[in-house]
């Protein structure tokens, strides 16, 4: 009501306490914005262009085979994510020409294989080192220590993240959540998830893999960089050459690589502090209990 009566009487006292009143201001956001170390378009590189051939090789056009089936033959441009994958892996990362080769195959525009391949951060539109170290710094890790794991990654490899190490080994990447909250913090190499890191067990596990390439004689780049020659394009190494899986982790020509999962005395995400609920277990029906005689759930 004050202020239909005399608005102006308003303005000017409200005029009056600002001048004498420090502007204060609260943003939101202290640090400085972090961009994006990828561009979104293609640029032509000596190891990315579209005149560089890529076919998929034997093995893989029968995986193709069978994940087409799985869809309507007037609908098979939604095996478009899967068979990037494979391009992927064969090639080593989902360059120009292996993006051509999905949209030939699936009959579709090359641009809107283009729009998948550059939503999904996934899909590697540059090559990158036979190991991709992925550091997830999202909430739940950052408040676990991913700094500290960033740190580590950055003294242990000597590059910042977005990085190739020179011999190609190791590439080094910052990645928002992975879905391995409750393991924090975390990192994703290649397919493997390591978890529940400390600083030190994540340089150990860099120290490992390091050796491991040394003694295999491994080349820099991704492993999929193997031809359908079957031998290593960079170093004409055989496949045999590379990290096999072993029942404790990984081994190879005796460096011993720590098997996936949690770091830590953890089997899986289960509470590291013990049991703390659900103590009176005879009090509940056990699994098969549970179960309809039938065996259905
Ligand atoms: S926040 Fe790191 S895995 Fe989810």
């Amino acid at each position: 009501m004050a202020s239909k009566l005399a608005p102006w009487a308003l303005r000017g006292s409200a005029r009056a306490l600002r001048s004498g009143v420090k502007e204060q201001r609260r943003t939101f956001q202290v640090s400085s914005a972090s961009r994006s170390a990828s561009l979104m378009v293609h640029r032509d590189t000596p190891e990315n262009n579209p005149s560089i051939p890529f076919k998929f090789n034997a093995q893989n056009e029968e995986l193709i085979k069978e994940v087409l089936s799985r869809y309507p033959s007037q609908y098979k441009k939604a095996a478009v994510m899967p068979l990037l994958d494979l391009g992927q892996r064969q090639h080593g990362f989902t360059s120009i020409s292996v993006m051509n080769e999905v949209a030939r195959l699936l009959e579709m525009p090359p641009m809107r294989v283009y729009e998948v391949a550059t939503f999904y951060t996934m899909y590697n539109r540059n090559p990158v080192g036979r190991f991709h170290v992925q550091c997830c710094t999202t909430t739940p890790c950052q408040l676990r220590g991913s700094d500290g794991i960033m740190k580590a990654i950055e003294e242990e490899l000597g590059i910042h993240h977005g990085e190739t190490t020179k011999d190609n080994i190791f590439t080094f990447t910052e990645v928002e959540c992975l879905g391995a909250c409750a393991n924090a913090p975390m990192v994703q190499i290649n397919d493997d998830y390591y978890e529940d890191l400390t600083p030190e067990k994540t340089k150990d596990l860099l120290r490992a893999l390091k050796e491991a390439a040394e003694k295999t004689g491994a080349s820099g780049w991704a492993p999929g960089l193997v031809g359908d020659s079957g031998k290593d394009q960079v170093s004409g190494q055989s496949p045999g050459h590379q990290i096999k899986q072993g029942g404790e982790g990984y081994s190879a020509q005796g460096a011993k690589i720590p098997a996936p999962g949690p770091l830590s005395s953890r089997i899986s995400c289960e509470n590291s502090a013990g049991h703390t609920n659900l103590l009176e277990l005879d009090k509940y029906p056990t699994p098969e209990q549970a179960l309809r005689k039938d065996g259905a759930l």
